[in-house]
């Protein structure tokens, strides 16, 4: 007979307890614990079966061969540019991202374009109907995908191990249900059960796995903060519903770097690789405004021109606001205080707004001299020629320091036909510049660069 238990667990970072909590020991969250039945039962047989596990021993790590050639390849360059090169076999990867951002659609066009292998689309959203209906908008065509709406774990590994697909695309982990687990779809103890099972699926036949999971907000269904841990690469999927361009972003990544990223727009025929995402996010605009600057900055190996746009005007209220959209609000109250020390420049009786175009956010601190010569520019009302661009970061005495790969970042900016390029003078030091046709501007102090733009 099996024992039918309960337990408590916390919503926000999957914490287990045996009796309610107001807060939760491991991340601090209040009212975060919610009561869910678990079945403790000695588990009778194995998720996968025998027939598809390849016997594992242990092999001296020097005897172990590894070439890249072993990944797959997406048919996608921002897709494999984010997972490091293409899908690494017997990994498991989430995707995350709010409802309607477009996981199912990029997911999906993946599988489709994926003509040579055999891919298994596991919807437990959508009837094989709906999906088909997708796939016809997306106008490609494999003889190779299969679709199958099922939700829970153990029939859907017997149509795997039926069908023994090369690929497989759970759309969504919360909608998933273990027959080991009496909980329901989608909370923490069920969505942890069944990652576990697909991890062991795909640990043990070498086949990739792609989960998608929402991300609410309110954490009404399990957000995927939990499985980071289990997990071999998260992938976010963000973007501004609004907007037309979509990023995805690595978030943990076992096999390449954290700082990729790939670039999509979504249109009427799913979504579009972005090659060269410069010229999205620089407006096409021919007159100079005040507040317009850009930024060189770099996101994993790609170099990113990013427009930033800034108003400062007198507040009206006692406390002046700070606001800004894809940079850190810190890192400008930060940069705002430099320019009042440093350059003199009374911004505290003024608000600033802050804006990357584009909805994307930086974190490459290379756009803080962007950053202040557009606060500047805003603030003195002088425009800042469109030819202008800056790669530097800024330090709290008002000093322009050295950034990483300046040379990637002037090539780019000179592709994208810039005249001037303002780098700090540490950068020059051990630099070819002879290969340049932009003008470099190398300056050492902000009070430099003021005289440079505002004389
Ligand atoms: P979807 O992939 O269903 O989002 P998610 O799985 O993340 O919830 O994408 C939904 C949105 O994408 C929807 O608003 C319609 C839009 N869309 C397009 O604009 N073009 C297309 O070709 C497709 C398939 C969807
Ligand atoms: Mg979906």
């Amino acid at each position: 007979m099996s024992k039918i238990k309960s337990s408590f667990f916390c919503q926000s970072c999957g914490h287990q307890s045996p009796k309610w909590l107001g807060k939760c020991p491991s991340c601090n969250e209040w009212n975060t614990y919610v009561e869910e039945l678990i079945q403790k039962e000695e588990k009778q047989g194995h998720y996968v079966s025998s027939s598809l596990r390849i016997a594992a021993k242990p092999t001296p790590i020097h005897q172990i061969v590894y070439n890249e050639t072993q990944r797959i390849d997406s048919k996608d360059t921002e897709l494999n540019r984010v997972l490091g090169g293409g899908i690494v076999p017997g990994s498991i990867v989430l995707v995350g991202g709010e409802p309607g951002i477009g996981k199912s659609t990029l997911m999906l066009q993946i599988a489709i374009s994926l003509g040579n292998y055999k891919v298994l689309y596991v919807s437990g959203e959508e009837s094989e109907q709906q999906t088909k209906m997708r796939a016809e908008r997306l106008g490609i065509e494999s003889q190779n995908c299969y679709l199958l709406a099922e939700t829970n774990t153990q029939n859907i590994f017997k149509q795997i191990e039926i069908l023994q697909p090369s690929l497989v695309v759970i759309d969504s982990v919360q909608t998933l249900q273990s027959s080991f687990i009496e909980s329901s779809a989608g909370s923490i103890s069920q969505v942890r059960e069944c990652t576990g099972e697909f991890l062991k699926y795909a640990k043990e036949t070498g086949t990739p796995v792609f989960l998608i999971g929402h991300i609410t907000k309110e954490g009404t269904l399990a957000g995927p903060k939990v499985l980071e841990h289990m997990v071999d690469t998260v992938l976010q999927f963000e973007g501004d519903r609004h907007l037309s361009y979509r990023i995805l972003r690595t978030i943990k990544n076992r096999f390449g770097s954290t700082s990729e990223l790939g670039i999509y727009e979504m249109t009427g025929k799913g979504l579009r690789e972005v090659n060269n995402p410069s010229e999205i996010l620089i407006s096409q605009r021919d007159e100079a405004l005040s507040g317009t600057t850009i930024g060189a900055s770099i996101e994993g190996n790609r170099p990113l021109l990013v427009e930033i746009q800034s108003l400062v005007s007198p507040a009206t209220y006692g406390t002046p606001q700070r606001s800004c959209t894809g940079f850190d609000a810190k890192r400008l109250n930060m940069l705002l205080a430099v320019l009042e020390k440093r350059g003199g420049f009374r911004l505290g009786v003024h608000d600033v707004f802050l804006n990357i175009a584009g909805g994307i956010k930086i974190e490459d601190p290379a756009i803080d001299l962007a950053v202040c010569a557009s606060i500047l520019s805003s603030y003195e009302d002088i425009s800042i020629s469109n030819h202008v661009c800056f790669a530097a970061e800024v330090g709290l005495g008002g000093e322009i320091r050295a950034v990483h790969k300046i040379e990637n970042r002037i090539s780019e900016a000179e592709k994208l036909g810039f005249k001037e390029i303002y780098i700090s003078k540490y950068n020059k030091k051990g630099l070819d510049l002879s290969g340049f046709a932009i003008k470099i501007n190398p300056v050492s102090k902000l009070t430099d660069v003021i005289e440079g733009l505002f004389g």
